[in-house]
């Protein structure tokens, strides 16, 4: 079997799909993990050895001592957050990596946060359901050209310059929301100087540290936050994040050439969930979606939100595979379903009497859709403590058959348990 030096880890539905915790576990091996996208509306929970631990914008590789983790360009980084994100893995963490943030990423601002749930309120029925961590609008000001960049805080004109953008952003919140920014433009700055000074020697060229590992042939990880069909592209908009989600943006977020990556793969969850507004085809209105949230402890990890539930989503699926390009999926959670009778998986959509397995461009055609499912029998064992493919009821092996088989797509293994030890990958590639 081929081994590979350079791989990006990335959500295959609408997140949530144990990224972390499979970023974790192949971080075991990596001497580089590089989070190249999103920003803290991402929330990973990973457990090995008893400790439990949340990390939203610090790459889950983190958790391995011999592992340098790097925050690319592509994020936009709360800074206050960030640093108490350090200070708590610091603390109750028993080891820890490196960690490094590229100097282009930028900044994401306390008055983002402020449009960001300004803007929620107007859109009304158009709500997106968003984290309120001000993501839309930090990416908004980035693509406007009115967004701060690390690099900019520490030279001599900063102050001078922000003044402008400050000053954008706190007319646009009064003249389209009339809502007095109760923040202090001095005291902005200074939190951000001092921000900047705590953070000072992790900040780096991270293009090029990336760039040079690779090239050394050192094991670097690339890992992606939500999933791809929040991607503001390719996901169900207007019902997206703001960043793009896919394996595509691994180079872009982190500042290397795409052919640089080797291989990419795809983290699915045994069913599907999402969580805040937007389409959702196979959501399971039910007593067995109800069952699933419940076992599965789908909640979200950043807001406490419930998580919508959903059956296998193919159609979603296969998008996923083509518009990021994915080389294989690793199957999450499928112990959730020990349980359940019988198990169906979305294979096309029914839309305007039309039958087609493409994900259609526009929102609107996934609100009228029609799920057309086939069904497969469930399994009753307790699934948890298996450690391979073989020892699997019959059941849970055709159920990963059947996803591998429709989607196309090579499954290289699954998860138990939200445990490290509970991860079976078939064979090792990285
Ligand atoms: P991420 O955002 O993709 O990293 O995923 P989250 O961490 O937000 O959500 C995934 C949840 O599922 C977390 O609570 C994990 O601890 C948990 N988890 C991951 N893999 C498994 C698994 O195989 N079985 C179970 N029961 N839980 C899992
Ligand atoms: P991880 O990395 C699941 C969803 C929000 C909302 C939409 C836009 O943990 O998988 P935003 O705050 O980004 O503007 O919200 O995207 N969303 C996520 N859903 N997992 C995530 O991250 C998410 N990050 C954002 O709920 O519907
Ligand atoms: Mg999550």
């Amino acid at each position: 079997m081929s081994k590979y030096n350079s791989l990006v880890i990335v959500g295959a539905q609408w997140g949530d799909e144990g990224k972390g915790k499979m970023t974790d576990y192949f971080g075991q091996k990596a001497d580089l993990v590089v989070r190249f996208a999103g920003g803290d509306n991402a929330g990973h929970v990973i457990n090995f050895n008893g400790e439990k631990h949340k990390v939203t914008l610090v790459p889950s590789g983190i958790f391995n001592k011999k592992t340098t983790n790097v925050i690319g360009n592509g994020c936009v980084i709360n800074l206050k957050n960030l640093i108490e994100e350090i200070e708590i893995i610091e603390k109750h963490s028993s080891e820890h990596g490196n960690l490094l943030i590229s100097n282009k990423a930028h900044v994401l601002m306390p008055y983002h946060i402020e449009i960001d749930k300004a803007l929620e309120e107007e859109r009304e029925a158009l709500k997106i359901g968003t984290t309120k961590k001000g993501i839309g609008p930090a990416y908004n000001d980035k693509i406007s050209r009115m967004g701060v960049r690390i690099c900019d805080i520490p030279r001599p004109r900063f102050k001078e310059e922000f003044k402008v953008i400050f000053n954008y952003n706190k007319k646009f919140l009064k003249n389209m929301f009339n809502v007095e920014l109760d923040i202090n433009f001095d005291e902005l700055c200074e939190d951000l100087q001092n921000y900047y000074l705590k953070l000072k020697h992790r900040i780096t060229d991270c293009d090029i540290f990336v760039e040079n590992a690779i090239k050394a042939g050192k094991n670097v990880l690339f890992e992606g936050a939500q999933g791809a069909m929040l991607d503001i592209d390719h996901g169900t908009y207007p019902y997206v994040t703001s960043s793009n989600t896919s394996a595509n943006n691994a180079s872009i977020g982190t500042g290397i050439g795409h052919k640089l990556i080797e291989k990419s793969l795809g983290i699915v969850k045994a069913y599907c969930t999402r969580v805040g507004e937007g389409p959702f085809p196979s959501e399971l209105l039910n007593e067995i979606g109800d069952k699933i949230r419940i076992v599965g402890n789908e909640f979200g990890s950043n807001t406490g939100r419930p998580r919508r539930i959903g059956w296998f989503d193919a159609v979603a699926l296969k998008h996923a595979i083509r518009t990021s390009g994915l080389d294989s999926i690793f199957i999450t959670l499928l112990d959730v379903l020990t349980g359940i009778d019988d198990l169906n998986i979305c294979v096309s959509y029914e839309i305007n009497g039309l039958k087609t397995s493409n994900m259609p461009a526009n929102a609107g055609d996934l609100w009228d859709c029609r799920p057309v499912y086939i069904s497969t029998p469930g399994w009753k064992e307790d699934i948890t403590k298996v450690k391979s493919f073989i020892d699997l009821p019959d059941e849970a092996k055709n159920y990963i058959k059947l996803i591998e088989k429709i989607c196309e797509i090579k499954v290289e293994g699954f998860s138990v348990g939200p445990d490290r030890n509970q991860t079976i990958l078939y064979e090792d590639f990285f």
